[in-house]
């Protein structure tokens, strides 16, 4: 089978920069057409330089990387140094890069490559606030019918919220542009908190990052080091949530995940539940199915599978 073709919208972030590197170490699987970054856990002038940084770590230098919205679409950027740190990649001691963001904006890359690209062979990743996602469907309606695939991180049911107490981060800082994503019509696959939980960066599994005695493994031992750090003052847990390379790791190997067809409605008024994914996890309406809800993981599979993907860069 040829490898499927994405792109990945992001906002880096520790989390974020391990999904990239996850996929650019399997192109049998992964054709990395363009890396887009938007606001979100550092602003855009970070993102889009630790999205660079993070393509030099991996040594592929030919990944175009677009910046594209520096803040939501209605309301004031929210950001999270302090979960990510002061740079979104606190953790190793990684050069400047050297290489270019791409001319143009990342918006305008995800149209122009939807209209040039086969219809329904481009999957979206997104796995920061979805500013450019919506944004490039409300200037180009076009694009929409040509998206394969939606798979994305954010949201949360059983694990409510994690920036409030009903809303999880990416969802959050742009429910207006999650809104009009899921309710786009595009088939969508959400990475909810409910399993990014359960993917945890433990003592051990740390251990065997570090072990590949690669600068990438050293590096990515270094970054859920620093990030850990949140999730156990918060929650007591084991080790970081790696969140957003269970994206990446569902196109790799979907059958590490179970979840199920149900309708995801985002809150979008309410200031006190703002960005809650509303998610009729029970099947108690009979509002139409949008979005495969992840909720189950094998999360050694998991693990497993990304030590031997990042033992290959
Ligand atoms: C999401 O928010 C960010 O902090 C992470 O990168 C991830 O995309 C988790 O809520
Ligand atoms: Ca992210």
């Amino acid at each position: 089978m040829s490898p499927r073709k994405i792109i990945i919208d992001t906002d880096p972030g520790q989390d974020d920069a391990v999904a990239i590197l996850l996929a650019l170490a399997s192109p049998q699987e992964i054709d990395l057409l363009g890396i887009t970054c938007v606001a979100g856990n550092v602003p855009l002038e970070l993102t889009s330089k630790n999205a660079r940084i993070i393509c030099e770590l991996a040594g592929k230098t030919d990944v175009p990387v677009y910046a594209g919205c520096d803040r939501p679409m209605g309301r004031e950027l929210v950001t999270a140094e302090h979960v990510h740190g002061r740079t979104g990649l606190d953790g190793p001691d990684l050069p400047d890069p050297q290489m270019p963001l791409s001319d143009g904006h990342a918006v305008d890359f995800i149209i122009d490559t939807l209209r040039t690209q086969p219809a329904g062979s481009v999957t979206l990743c997104p796995i920061g606030p979805l500013t450019n996602i919506a944004t490039a469907f409300n200037k180009a309606p076009d694009i929409v019918e040509k998206v394969h695939e939606i798979v994305l991180m954010g949201g949360a049911y059983f694990e409510v919220g994690n920036v409030t107490p009903t809303a999880e981060f990416n969802i959050y800082v742009d429910p207006q542009a999650a809104d009009i994503v899921f309710t786009s019509g595009v088939p969508i696959v959400a990475m909810p908190l409910d399993v990014t939980h359960q993917v945890l960066v433990t003592k051990p599994r740390n251990k065997a990052l570090r072990a590949l005695a690669t600068p990438v493994g050293t590096a990515v031992a270094q970054m859920t080091d620093f990030f850990e750090r949140y999730d156990r003052e918060k929650y007591g847990s084991e080790g970081a949530p790696l969140h957003d390379p269970c994206v990446i790791a569902y196109l790799i190997q979907p059958d590490l995940f179970s979840g199920r067809h149900i309708n995801v409605e985002i809150e979008t008024t309410s200031e006190l539940t703002m960005g809650m994914t509303v998610a009729d996890w029970w099947g108690v309406t009979d509002r139409k199915a949008n979005a495969t809800f992840i909720g189950g993981v094998d999360s050694q599979g998991f693990f497993d599978l990304l030590t031997e993907r990042l033992a290959r860069l």
